[in-house]
């Protein structure tokens, strides 16, 4: 893609920029604006492409700037393939109208053992008039487990992004794809004679991405996606393109559909194998399976059949989720005599790996009602092992999800674990049914307090309306402490749901006057465990504003937009005397979460129960916590930038950053030439490395650094 001389010199270029160098504010502005958008393209290849940044995140942002603030002067310069332009305001909302594919989308045949493969192989051999003991060179790479998308380039401009759809037409959602910050806006077919062409490949999300993405929407109450593939497939069609860039998605290409030059002289001819299709690819800077250790050149079917079973030994450990390997013959003339049916090429099979899947009986459901009153179901089966792990209950989400897979209870269930962590029901199994299934009918009052249900327009979610409801109660308490809240070491869920039991905690204020004598009786406490929970009580009390705010339940009040409110306060009561619009000033806090929190300060028993905990000593002062960190002016990392590599012992990497901010310094993410201290802890490895090659970084371990910064 970039050679190493041109990498130096963008490099060099970018370091000139950040440093606003003569050399580059001498520049006629339209060549700047050239060059930055260049820059950024190469940075975003670095860090999108090859998950190895040479600038930090605030460089990147920095050079970002720039560009931004040129473009803004001179509206005139803003081109389609400029970064700025991924989410564009201007472009119409998508409603995806049909397209159709520039050649059809072909789906795979299917393998599932190395038999079936040896099969293939012979097949595709008598297809092409080979003798048996003749070898082909196959090309084998993941089958990526996420929605396909065909893409398409025209004079080097990303031009159309389209769904699969049906193979022949898709559903066009260019303004999706351009947010999608692995899917290149510009790439330089022109210079390998290409003028249009179309790219398949697969949209996907990181397993660890989606993971982290329903906790927040646990957090926030939201209902939670099945899947990495839903995730990703559900993201690809979402109507506001700003939306679709929060999710985080990614785009492996996969082939060519097709290329013309300017006359329309098809140039996949050019290309001999597929091998050398994705190389070229990956130089135009797409991303796709890595040479390295993603795909493989088999030199013959046993070969294949090793590389297959080797992957699907290690799926767990890969970052996204895949459902076999796609097994290819590598030279596209053998393709091209080979030919496909109206279903599926002849030249290609999909091995898949063994389901991770099992057939369980739907024994129960019951309702689980969260903190702010949403009833999810869950599905309590017979308990079965799923790769490694036993099952017994499952979330079915919502009333819609039951009725969508007509479960019953005394099904037969097929289910898999999503994302290789959470268990979730395929489908059930009808042919199986005894006759003597029930249906499973959703309450109509709530379960813990009989309060007639209530479902908003739109939402997926019944909901408990009613704020008292012992079970919402006893939810929210069980926030309020948790770590993500007010952070109260040892008081899990458990133990909260016994002191509610046992009638000493009814309400928030009341964990803060337990009786600690009365619980050192308890069975399984001491005196010592009391004293413990009581100085994490005690700390708790301390926190800074957004720890209380986030604790207090308010619907979309989340961690993120409690840190952006309580850097607005003064004292927490204040929001007794603001409208929705006071929010409007705050970027990124919206209408939905004005009004929730505006709500919730109306209610005269809310601010009562704030009052009480401010009389028992809870802060409700903003503290230094709360403001947006200034900038430490004294210390012995002053003016220094910091970056934590590697397992380390005495710390968490948290509170190791937290040190080194206190100390003056700043963290960086990533090892380039403006790091000036690397702390390795255990295991550390390219970063090392990395820091090691450059020469000019000061290598701490983790006891140095805590010598530096606290004197031990
Ligand atoms: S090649 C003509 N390669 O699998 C070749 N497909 O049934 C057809 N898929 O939905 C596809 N990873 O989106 C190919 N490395 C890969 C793939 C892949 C995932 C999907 C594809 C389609 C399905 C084919």
């Amino acid at each position: 893609m970039y050679s190493s001389a041109q990498q130096k010199e963008l490099f060099d270029r970018s370091k000139a920029y950040l440093s606003h160098a003569s050399s580059v504010q001498a520049l006629p502005y339209t060549e700047q604006n050239d060059q930055l958008r260049q820059l950024i393209a190469y940075h975003e290849w670095r860090y999108y492409i090859l998950n190895d940044p040479i600038l930090s995140d605030e460089e990147y942002d920095l050079l970002y700037k720039q560009l931004e603030a040129l473009e803004a002067a001179h509206p005139e310069l803003v081109t389609p393939d400029s970064p700025t332009q991924r989410v564009s305001s201007d472009l119409p909302e998508s409603d995806f109208p049909s397209v159709a594919h520039l050649t059809p989308m072909l789906s795979l045949a299917n393998s599932y053992n190395a038999e079936d493969l040896l099969e293939f192989d012979q097949q595709v051999k008598r297809m092409l008039n080979m003798s048996e003991t003749e070898d082909i060179v196959y090309a084998v790479e993941p089958k990526f487990d996420g929605g396909s998308i065909a893409l398409v380039y025209e004079a080097d401009q990303l031009v159309r992004g389209a769904t699969r759809g049906n193979g022949e037409m898709g559903e066009e959602m260019t303004a999706n794809a351009r947010v999608i910050r692995s899917i290149p806006l510009r790439a330089a077919f022109s210079e390998v004679g290409m003028y249009r062409v179309e790219l398949r490949g697969e949209v996907l999300i990181r397993k660890d991405k989606f993971l982290k993405i329903n906790e927040e929407r646990a957090e926030e109450g939201l209902s939670l996606f099945a899947n990495p593939r839903n995730t990703a497939t559900g993201g690809l069609r979402m109507k506001d393109p700003k939306e679709v860039a929060v999710r985080g998605l990614e785009a492996f290409i996969y082939t060519f559909g097709y290329a013309v030059d300017a006359a329309g002289n098809n140039q996949l001819d050019t290309l001999a194998t597929h091998t050398e299709s994705l190389d070229l690819l990956a130089n135009l800077g797409f991303k796709v399976p890595l040479a390295s250790k993603e795909r493989k050149r088999c030199g013959n079917i046993q070969e294949v059949v090793a590389f297959c079973l080797q992957w699907e030994k290690g799926r767990e450990a890969y970052a996204y989720e895949v459902d076999g390997m796609v097994v290819k013959v590598d030279n596209r003339r053998l393709q091209e005599r080979a030919g496909s049916t109206s279903h599926h090429p002849r030249w290609a099979i999909a091995y898949k790996f063994a389901a991770k899947q099992a057939t369980t009986e739907l024994l129960e459901v019951v309702y689980q009602i969260g903190k702010i009153g949403s009833v999810t179901p869950v599905a309590k089966v017979a308990p079965v092992q799923l790769a490694g792990v036993m099952i017994s209950s499952i979330s079915l989400h919502n009333e819609d999800f039951i009725r969508d897979k007509d479960l019953r209870l005394g099904d037969q269930v097929l289910i898999e674990r999503a994302g290789d962590v959470i268990p979730y029901i395929v489908k059930s199994l009808p042919d199986l049914r005894t006759g003597r299934e029930q249906p499973i009918v959703f309450p109509t009052h709530c379960p813990s307090c009989g309060t007639p249900l209530e479902r908003g327009e739109g939402e997926a979610a019944w909901r408990c309306p009613n704020y008292q409801c012992p079970a919402q109660v006893l939810q929210r308490i069980i926030f309020h402490v948790s770590k993500s809240a007010m952070d109260i070491d040892g008081m899990g869920p458990q133990i909260v749901e016994r002191f509610v039991e046992l009638g000493w905690v009814k309400t928030l204020p009341d964990i803060y006057r337990l009786d600690y004598d009365k619980i050192a009786e308890l069975e399984g406490f001491g005196p010592k465990s009391a004293e413990n929970l009581r100085q994490a009580i005690e700390k708790a009390k301390h926190n800074p504003i957004h720890r209380l705010l986030h604790s207090l339940s308010i619907h979309h009040l989340g961690k993120k937009v409690s840190q952006l409110l309580a850097a607005e306060l003064d004292h927490v009561l204040e929001l007794r005397h603001w409208t929705p619009e006071t929010f409007t000033h705050i970027k990124d806090i919206g209408p939905t979460v004005a009004e929730n929190v505006t709500a919730y300060f109306a209610r005269p028993e809310n601010i009562a129960m704030l009052e009480e905990l401010e009389a028992l000593g809870v802060n409700l002062r903003a503290t230094e916590a709360d403001r947006p960190v200034a900038a430490v002016t004294e210390g012995p990392l002053v003016g220094k930038t910091i970056l934590f590599t590697g397992t380390l012992s005495r710390m968490s990497r948290k509170e190791a950053q937290e040190k080194a901010i206190a100390a003056g310094a700043k963290n960086i993410s990533a090892v380039s030439g403006n790091l000036d201290i690397l702390v390795v802890g255990e295991k550390a490895g390219s970063k090392l490395k990395k820091a090691q090659a450059l020469g000019t970084v000061k290598i701490y371990t983790e006891d140095e650094f805590l010598a530096l910064v606290d004197g031990q």
